[in-house]
């Protein structure tokens, strides 16, 4: 015979336990009502099981199907939410991407009106050298001083080719370009580039490069790249820390073979907690305040190692400091 109590707490058991076994877990604010409800059929259908059993049925029916509607919309609106925030982060990294493009096209420009500035300020030093040679300048201060104006211009206008050559290595969007590269002669120029924003944030780059040539196998300018966010990410976490003094970072080559080079970048910055660990070669994650980060960084370094054939790892103690350890294909030494 038809059990209007026992169907009544088959249909609460079978929502409760679809509600578990869809989202992991019941949402604790519905739970009471639930039972509360359940209470009220149960003691309703015990007067007239017949009449209050559809009466209690329908209740539960209605009860639920608010409450899950009601999840329906939230989840609708947290999607929305993700959607948007995806959305203007990719807004960012390609507003990003046509910033560095510029800024190639910019070094592009300037290069060729400085190269030009160059050979006419040698040309005016080789005339006065000259001129003072064949006794037509009389040594004396102001001659001095136009000496010194000259070695001044010179030591800008180098100055400026460099930073414009460091740009344009950065932004050139070319197909890679493989190469046999001396870590020793590579190194410090990648260091040399980020080496003022250390100094005075307070922070030594050491170098421990292996005594004899090691050379990888794989594209400079790409490689340039990954180490310029790792240090810069470096610099970022021992500002953190320390503030303006005490920082250290440091690159080594740990470790060399026949088809491999092992490189570590250490720093003693704030360190990475191991929960966020796992999430920092994900595109967009970011720890850093909007404008600052663009979570781009170590997703892009990661694809640009894995690309040359060769892995990332990263270790790291929070508050004490982080090391990344990139293993690069061996080049010829
Ligand atoms: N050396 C480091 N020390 C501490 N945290 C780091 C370090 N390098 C990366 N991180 C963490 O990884 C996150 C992602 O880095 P990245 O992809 O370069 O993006 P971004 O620098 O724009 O935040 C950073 O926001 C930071 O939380
Ligand atoms: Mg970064």
């Amino acid at each position: 015979m038809n059990d209007p109590i026992k169907d009544l707490k088959e249909d609460v058991g079978q929502v409760v336990n679809k509600e578990s076994v869809n989202d992991g877990q019941m949402e604790p604010a519905a739970r009471p009502a639930l039972w509360k409800l359940f209470g009220a059929a149960f003691v309703l259908s015990g007067c007239s099981p017949s009449f209050y059993y559809h009466a209690a049925r329908r209740r539960l029916i209605t009860a639920v199907a608010f409450y899950t509607t009601n999840r329906i919309v939230r989840r609708m609106e947290q999607m929305d939410k993700d959607k948007d925030q995806l959305g203007q982060q990719l807004i960012r990294a390609s507003r990003l991407a046509e910033l560095g493009e510029m800024a190639a096209g910019f070094a592009h420009e300037i290069n060729n009106p400085l190269q030009i500035i160059k050979n006419e300020q040698t040309l005016i030093e080789m005339l006065t050298a000259e001129l003072k040679q064949n006794g037509e300048l009389k040594a004396s201060e102001n001659l001095t001083d136009i000496e010194d104006s000259f070695k001044q211009i010179n030591l800008q206008i180098s100055r400026c080719a460099q930073i414009t050559q460091a740009i344009l290595k950065f932004g050139r969007k070319t197909e890679s370009v493989w190469q046999d590269v001396e870590l020793q002669s590579f190194m410090p120029e990648v260091v040399a580039m980020v080496s003022k924003k250390a100094s005075v944030n307070g922070i030594a780059i050491t170098q421990h490069l292996s005594d004899r040539s090691v050379h990888v196998h794989v594209d400079p300018s790409q490689l340039q790249q990954v180490f310029l966010n790792l240090f810069n990410n470096a610099i970022d976490a021992v500002i953190e820390r320390h503030g303006g003094g005490g920082g250290e970072i440091s690159v080594e080559t740990v470790s060399t073979n026949n088809s491999s080079v092992s490189i570590q970048v250490r720093d003693n910055g704030c360190g990475i907690s191991p929960e966020n660990l796992k999430k920092i070669f994900s595109p967009f994650f970011t720890t850093k305040p909007v404008g600052k980060g663009t979570g781009l960084g170590l997703s892009v370094c990661f694809g640009i190692i894995n690309n040359m054939g060769g892995s990332m790892q990263v270790s790291s103690d929070l508050g004490s400091g982080t090391t990344f350890t990139l293993t690069l294909p061996a080049g010829k030494s």
